[in-house]
């Protein structure tokens, strides 16, 4: 993977940048606020079951999952979380990231463990969150054979600008067949082009108002 550099976004969270794709993997007007925004509130929090299965496309800084991770906790939901990641972060760039610092430094234990974590294997992180993550490519997920469908995707790609082979109706497809009856996807681009591959995929799709600096994202529900 190419060089990645730390920077400090809007609301004071890092995010990495990698110079070479100009490509953040946050949005500069805030990291934790955008993930917040998109992945919590418009995602997780509109699956109302008590047990989720949840799939994330690109695990990154770790950030989604250290929010997942504390809301799950607040909310007593048992989340069962699988991660999809080509270009590992290492230890030494996590352990630089200020989020523990920011949202609970008492909890540094546990976005560290996120990192160090077995690849391929499920680990029990909290009595709240278990977590596997794959070593695997999101645009070959014909290889990819869960064992549950999921209730939350989180679809963090980089842009399609950047990655086109992550943004196509086939990916779509293969996500809504490994989504359950009412499952909810939800990413931060919102261009015309990929919310109508979500709805040709099956998908119904809403445009949300997006986290400052971003006018809407979409959120895509597989109806029962
Ligand atoms: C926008 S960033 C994700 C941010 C992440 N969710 C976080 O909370 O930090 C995109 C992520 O997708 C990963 N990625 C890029 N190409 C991939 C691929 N083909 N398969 C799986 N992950 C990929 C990148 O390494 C990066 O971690």
């Amino acid at each position: 993977m190419m060089q990645r550099i730390i920077e400090i976004t809007e609301d004071g969270s890092h995010t990495l940048c990698v110079p070479e794709l100009n490509e953040r993997y946050h949005s500069s007007h805030g990291a934790i606020r955008e993930s917040r925004h998109i992945y919590l509130e418009a995602g997780l929090h509109h699956c109302v079951k008590p047990e989720v299965n949840l799939l994330e496309i690109g695990f990154g800084t770790g950030l989604n999952a250290f929010l997942t991770l504390l809301d799950a906790e607040r909310s007593e939901k048992t989340v069962t979380y699988t991660t999809l990641e080509r270009y590992p972060v290492s230890l030494a760039e996590a352990e630089k990231l200020n989020y523990c610092k920011l949202l609970d430094p008492s909890r540094e234990g546990s976005f560290l463990q996120l990192h160090t974590s077995a690849w391929g294997e499920w680990v029990e992180i909290t009595p709240f969150f278990r977590m596997k993550k794959l070593a695997a490519d999101a645009g070959r997920l014909e290889d990819f054979r869960p064992e549950t469908l999921f209730d939350v995707i989180y679809y963090d790609a980089f842009a399609p600008g950047k990655q086109p082979r992550l943004w196509t109706e086939e990916i779509f497809c293969r996500l809504y067949a490994l989504s359950s009856p009412g499952a909810t996807l939800t990413t931060y681009c919102a261009k015309g082009a990929v919310r109508r591959m979500f709805q040709s995929a099956g998908f119904r799709v809403e445009r949300l108002p997006g986290p400052p600096g971003k006018r809407e994202i979409l959120r895509a529900v597989k109806l029962m």
